[in-house]
């Protein structure tokens, strides 16, 4: 079955989510994060997918924004950093516009030029995507952009990656899905598609039921994977 549909995971795999408290570092007004931006961009995203999956198994949906606030809260304080709210408006205003990663626009232009639909499915909140996919000036080469909002759960929920079905009308084996968190990589090989991790940080892979098809350290070569073979 030839792939039809190439669908991304946003944060951490199109977006680079560690750009918001490295950017926050290198201005000058807040010095208080040398040497602890990197902790501050850890915990965030740890316990931003901590409070994403807490959620989904209690069944205690709330947008993606507000776990990202509550994710930021907690890891400012376990550094010290909490009770400066203009540094938190700083990082959460940073995390509507982070960098897309330098092969993202030619990786979509190849995939758009091959014929492959293309589309985001991701925790993110619609207004949140829409920030992220514009300033990093990729909205023309995305078909789709759908959002768990849609579902009121967050992945790796199944009825999630149903989103793409119901979009596209696109069996599973049809459908390439790339994400960089292995968990998500896994779900999605779980669920039936075609998977591929995006291992850009040579981790171990993570020791779950299911295993993605494909492993890569970045996202060029993601539209060989999707060329008849
Ligand atoms: C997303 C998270 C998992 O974009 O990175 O869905």
């Amino acid at each position: 079955m030839a792939v039809k549909v190439c669908v991304f995971d946003a944060y951490g795999t199109l977006f680079d989510v560690s750009a918001a408290a490295r950017d926050c570092a290198s201005e000058p007004e807040w010095k208080q994060l040398d040497g602890k931006w990197q902790k501050l961009a850890f915990d965030w995203r740890m316990k931003q997918l901590q409070y994403t999956w807490l959620r989904a198994v209690t069944g205690d949906y709330s947008d993606f924004w507000t776990v990202t606030q509550n994710s930021l809260d907690w890891a400012l304080a376990s550094s010290g950093l909490a009770g400066d709210p203009g540094l938190r408006e700083r990082l959460l205003a940073l995390y509507w516009q982070l960098g897309a990663y330098p092969e993202v626009p030619t990786m979509l232009g190849e995939l758009k030029a091959g014929n492959v639909k293309t589309a985001i499915l991701s925790n993110g909140s619609h207004g949140m995507l829409r920030g992220a996919v514009r300033s990093a000036g990729v909205e023309a080469e995305l078909d789709a952009i759908l959002s768990v909002e849609s579902v009121g759960v967050f992945k790796p929920h199944r009825t999630v990656y149903a989103l793409v079905e119901a979009q596209f009308g696109t069996d599973p084996q049809e459908v390439l899905f790339v994400s960089s968190n292995g968990w998500d990589a896994a779900a999605g090989a779980g669920f039936g598609f075609r998977s591929v991790w995006v291992n850009r940080a040579g981790e171990p892979m993570d020791r779950l039921p299911w295993k993605p098809d494909h492993e890569l350290a970045d996202l060029s070569s993601v539209p060989n994977l999707a060329r008849p073979s």
